[in-house]
């Protein structure tokens, strides 16, 4: 209620021009439930950090300096940390300045609110993190690809930077950083900035980021790595191992680029590096900007799993340049950046190719949407999402991103691509460096898109896709030849026909994909068995072939599988593979103590994120 009377005397003088400025200064960022930030007020824009990576304690400790734009009269730098230690903090003209640290809120931490003086722009903060920061994964050198020396990296999305570092958690507040990072002898350490391709003796790393970036893309890795060039803009960093593997893999990343250029607009980033990480990596990838963090489950020998790479890329222009302006609007992140990197692969290997991936996105998408609305949560279907009181990482399904393409794609077909590429060329450009809302987005299509071009607004079914649960029937279709074979292929199979009798020639990861994912249920499990034998499936290299395999097998108790999914589990820790292989372990009394006793093997092994999935799903009791 005091809110609407605190506006009054603003309405009242929003006559003058001046003021209507000042206004607008006032509302520049959007509020953001999920940081204690108020960046109308006080806003950080550069962070210089001075880190010590101590392995044997598990923390980074040293300095933070934030520097900052106050407005007049604020009192209050506020800060998000999550379990960070704060021991001093010192404003610009040397003395130590007040500080207090709220309660601890489960999802958000504790708001840091530091007393700022007059005409002040700075201050230094002394802190370090506690070593169970969710952020943060310390490996035993046991846990990587070699063996031979411990590993650390970062997740910092969603809200997890401020684990390891206490700044403005907010993906609408950017600041450019700068860091000096010092690491045990004989290891590298690279961050989401200009970084070494070389070892150096001492230690010590400097780093720069001159583009400003929001905090959930800091980022940190420290091992045992080599780099190898690919092109002058392109490379990869690995451990020594796995670097000819993966340098293979990767080698379309430059093609890939020069792709998304004649897309969307120029790479503003200078380099694009890939870091193939340890096999815990809780997600695919992560576009950590200059240095797209992923994981070496996509290293599968014969380039089937790049297009993590082309997503990962495209959010360099998608999520990193025009960022969601709070955790409710991630679609406009992960939804355009699926979008785009259908159209690099598209591009790169033709329109079968990239109808594939579409169509096994869509399927996925359509069961997902099914078991929300089954289970009651009809609202986590919405494009706009509310997830207030909430974690941000449970806005992380299938919805954003996969609806999200559907409700691009729908809007491609309509105005057709000739209107829509330079209308998201011109979107990305016009918002570089800045964020958006979902609102702030439809205003900017329906102006710059159909008001433009003289076409009807599609008002009421816009207003389906991003704001009502469900997939409207608008959903474009997706016309995979390739799948119509494998789908004649199954119905063989299914009739009686042997496995190998089946015209499976040339087959690619995806058709296998959707061959396997589409084994019907009520077969006899020696059935499922013969395809076993012949095309080896739980032998696979391939983990995404491994994932929906062991799924199937699950469902058919085919225990043969169990031990290498066992292996798979316990070496792998993303959390695309997990949750499905859990899920179906648990649904049958066969397989539900499997799951608790591989969990017990595979924990210390996981990333907090995975591990705060997998132990509310299996009830695990720490
Ligand atoms: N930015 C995401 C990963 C992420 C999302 C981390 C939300 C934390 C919170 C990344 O770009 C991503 O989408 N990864 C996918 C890639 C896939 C869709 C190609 C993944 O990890 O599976
Ligand atoms: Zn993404």
């Amino acid at each position: 209620m005091y809110k609407v009377y605190l506006l009054f005397p603003l309405i009242l003088v929003a006559c003058s021009q001046k003021k209507e400025d000042e206004m607008n200064v006032k509302n520049k960022y959007p509020e953001d439930v999920h940081s204690y930030a108020r960046p109308n007020e006080v806003v950080m824009t550069h962070l210089d950090l001075d880190l010590d990576v101590n392995f044997e304690k598990k923390i980074l400790a040293g300095e933070a300096r934030i520097e900052y734009k106050a407005s007049e009269n604020a009192k209050y730098l506020i800060l998000d940390t999550k379990d960070l230690k704060i021991s001093s903090i010192w404003d610009q003209f040397g003395d130590e300045a007040q500080f207090t640290l709220g309660e601890e809120d489960k999802i958000l931490g504790s708001e840091l609110k530091i007393e700022i003086l007059p005409n002040s722009d700075h201050l230094t903060i002394y802190y370090e993190n506690d070593p169970s920061a969710e952020a943060l994964q310390w490996l035993d050198p046991q846990q990587t690809a070699d063996k031979k020396s411990p590993f650390l990296y970062t997740q910092s999305q969603a809200i997890l930077a401020r684990t390891w570092i206490p700044l403005q958690d907010s993906p609408g507040i950017r600041f450019t950083y700068s860091a000096r990072v010092k690491v045990p002898e004989g290891m590298m350490a690279l961050m989401s900035a200009e970084n070494p391709q070389q070892k150096n003796e001492n230690g010590i790393y400097e780093f720069n980021m001159v583009q400003p970036i929001p905090a959930y893309l800091m980022a940190l890795a420290a091992g045992n790595m080599e780099f190898q060039s690919m092109s002058s803009r392109t490379g990869v960093y690995a451990e020594p191992t796995m670097m000819a593997k993966s340098a293979y893999e990767l080698s379309d990343t430059e093609e890939m680029i020069k792709i998304a250029e004649s897309l969307y607009g120029p790479y503003r980033w200078e380099r694009y590096d890939i870091i193939v990480l340890p096999p815990s990596f809780p997600f695919g990838g992560m576009e950590n900007p200059r240095l797209t963090f992923a994981t070496p489950t996509i290293i599968a020998g014969d380039k089937s799993l790049v297009s993590l790479i082309a997503h990962e890329l495209a959010h360099s222009w998608s999520g990193n340049l025009v960022t969601n302006a709070t955790w409710n609007d991630f679609w406009i992140n992960e939804g355009f950046t699926v979008y785009f990197e259908l159209r690099i692969m598209e591009e790169l290997y033709g329109r079968d190719y990239s109808e594939m991936l579409a169509s096994l996105n869509q399927q996925d998408l359509k069961t997902e949407v099914q078991n929300f609305i089954d289970e009651g949560k009809a609202a986590d279907t919405r494009l706009k999402l509310d997830l207030t009181g909430r974690n941000p990482d449970d806005g992380v399904t299938s919805v954003p991103y996969d609806k999200g393409y559907s409700f691009l794609r729908y809007v491609e077909e309509l105005v057709g691509r000739e209107k829509f590429d330079p209308f998201l060329k011109e979107y990305f450009d016009s918002h570089a460096f800045q964020t958006m809302t979902t609102e702030g987005f439809l205003a900017y299509m329906k102006e710059n898109l159909f008001d433009k071009n003289n076409m009807d607004y599609p008002a009421s079914e816009v207003e389906k896709w991003v704001y009502e649960p469900g997939i409207p029937e608008s959903l474009p279709q997706i016309q995979s030849i390739r799948f119509q074979n494998v789908d004649r292929q199954l119905e063989a199979w299914t009739a009686g026909m042997d496995p190998v009798q089946l015209n499976t020639n040339d087959w690619s990861t995806h058709e296998w994909l959707h061959f396997i994912k589409n084994i019907p249920l009520n077969l006899d499990k020696n059935k499922f068995a013969r395809l076993d034998q012949v095309f080896r499936f739980t032998d696979s290299n391939n983990a995404e072939i491994l994932e929906v395999w062991f799924k199937k097998a699950i469902q058919f108790d085919y225990e043969r599988a169990y031990p290498a999914m066992e292996e798979f589990l316990i070496h792998t820790g993303r959390r695309k593979f997990l949750i499905p292989l859990y899920t179906e372990m648990i649904k049958h009394d066969e397989t539900r103590e499997l799951a608790q006793s591989i969990y017990k093997k595979a924990r210390p092994n996981y990333h907090f994120v995975s591990v705060s999935t997998i132990d509310e799903l299996l009830k695990w009791n720490k």
